[in-house]
């Protein structure tokens, strides 16, 4: 800001004074004066900042200032006279000026402390809590009505030799049905010369628990399971409950039982209706594909009622059927004193069914976004009595 152009020094009074100085119109006068200093006096209160004041400074006292130039244009003899009365002057603005600079400094400082200081009563930023997938969730949930049942839960490895897999389930060498479990093979065999594979399904774990733990047997088993298969429905890795009942006088009737009371409890709905449909698995005679009516409500699928009744359709849940008397001799056990009967189902498609979820795909994209739509809160242990099952952000 130049001078001529400062808001706080009366330009009028600077030309009196200048013109006065100089000896053109009279003599500057101590009034002159003292008009010069109310004048300064009031643009240095009224300066809010320290540069408005600086500006102040600047016009009224500074090297080009007001002042300044009177002085030099003053004829020798009048300024001699007047010099201790303008100096007197100037160094009470000058004065001035310094005292409301340290008030301006220190509301300055005042200001900063304020406007920066830490609320500490501040909620701390939020961080991302994680959740439990709904693949993990759907297992939980499964596990926990199946534990109501007297199921206990079995395991076995994703790296499974080719016997395990296929031979003792029935399906020997050459059997066809190796076919529909095209999966991944490793170089290598293991130490009994088996070929090794990642496992097609978790019917394997019969096999084990059979040998390890003999019979009555009444067991899940939750895993991953592969198999080279990749579309909207289908991808390289899934998901997979195998559920065996091994004890005497074991019939289709108490299959049919068991899977109803999983998907009532599972669904929290009591309209389930079963159809047991004739089907074949190498593992299991007979063997029954298990379907459950449902319905379109708003696009989505909802299972309940009879696939019979009129809107509604029948889907395909799972398969099972009872044990085939090779497998329970693989399993060690006497297929005439033992019965037992068996089911794989799908958690994927169990996950997709109950919650809504249209592409199996996404499940494993790890996109944090569907998991944050979808997943549960690490806090929601499924139980019976507190519902098996609420996403997070509900609001439930
Ligand atoms: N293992 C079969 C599959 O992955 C599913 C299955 C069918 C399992 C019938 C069973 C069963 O235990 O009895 O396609």
């Amino acid at each position: 800001m130049s001078e001529q152009q400062s808001p706080v020094v009366d330009e009028h009074l600077s030309e009196a004074v200048i013109k006065a100085s100089s000896g053109g119109d009279g003599a500057l006068t101590g009034e002159t004066l003292a008009q010069w200093m109310s004048a300064n006096t009031g643009a240095i209160e009224s300066a809010t900042t320290v540069g408005e004041l600086d500006a102040v400074r600047v016009s009224a006292v500074g090297k080009s200032g007001t002042i300044t130039l009177a002085l030099k244009k003053m004829h020798p003899e009048h300024r001699r006279e007047l010099a201790p009365e303008i100096n007197r002057a100037k160094a009470e603005t000058e004065n001035a000026i310094a005292q409301r600079k340290t008030v301006l400094e220190s509301a300055a400082l005042e200001a900063r402390l304020v406007a920066e200081t830490i609320d500490l009563s501040l909620p701390a930023p939020t961080k991302p809590k994680g959740s439990v997938h709904p693949v993990s969730q759907v297992m939980d949930e499964l596990a926990e009505i199946f534990a109501d049942m007297g199921f206990a839960v079995a395991s076995g490895p994703e790296i499974e030799d080719d016997w395990h897999n296929f031979t003792a389930l029935n399906m020997p060498d050459s059997h066809p049905a190796r076919a529909m479990h095209d999966t991944f093979y490793f170089p290598d065999r293991d130490a009994e010369d088996r070929e090794m594979l990642l496992r097609t399904h978790t019917s394997p774990v019969q096999i084990r628990t059979m040998l390890e733990q003999g019979a009555p047997l009444r067991i899940i088993a939750p895993g991953r399971v592969y198999r080279s298969d990749s579309d909207a429905t289908h991808t390289p890795m899934f998901h997979q409950i195998e559920g065996l009942v091994i004890d005497k006088g074991i019939h289709l009737g108490h299959l049919k039982w068991t899977l109803e009371t999983l998907l009532k409890a599972f669904f929290e709905r009591d309209d389930i209706v079963l159809r047991l449909r004739p089907s074949y698995f190498p593992f299991t005679e007979p063997s029954v594909e298990v379907d459950t009516g449902f319905s379109f409500i708003d696009g989505r699928r909802v299972v309940g009622g009879s696939g019979d009744e009129p809107g509604h359709q029948w889907m395909e849940l799972l398969g099972s059927g009872m044990v085939n008397r090779n497998v329970l001799a693989a399993g060690g056990l006497d297929p005439d004193e033992w019965q037992g009967f068996a089911f794989g189902v799908g958690v994927d498609r169990l996950a997709m069914l109950k919650y809504g979820m249209n592409d199996l795909r996404a499940f494993f994209d790890g996109d944090v976004r569907w998991l944050s739509h979808y997943g549960f809160s690490a806090l929601d242990v499924p139980t019976l009595s507190g519902g098996v099952g609420t996403p997070v952000g509900s609001g439930a």
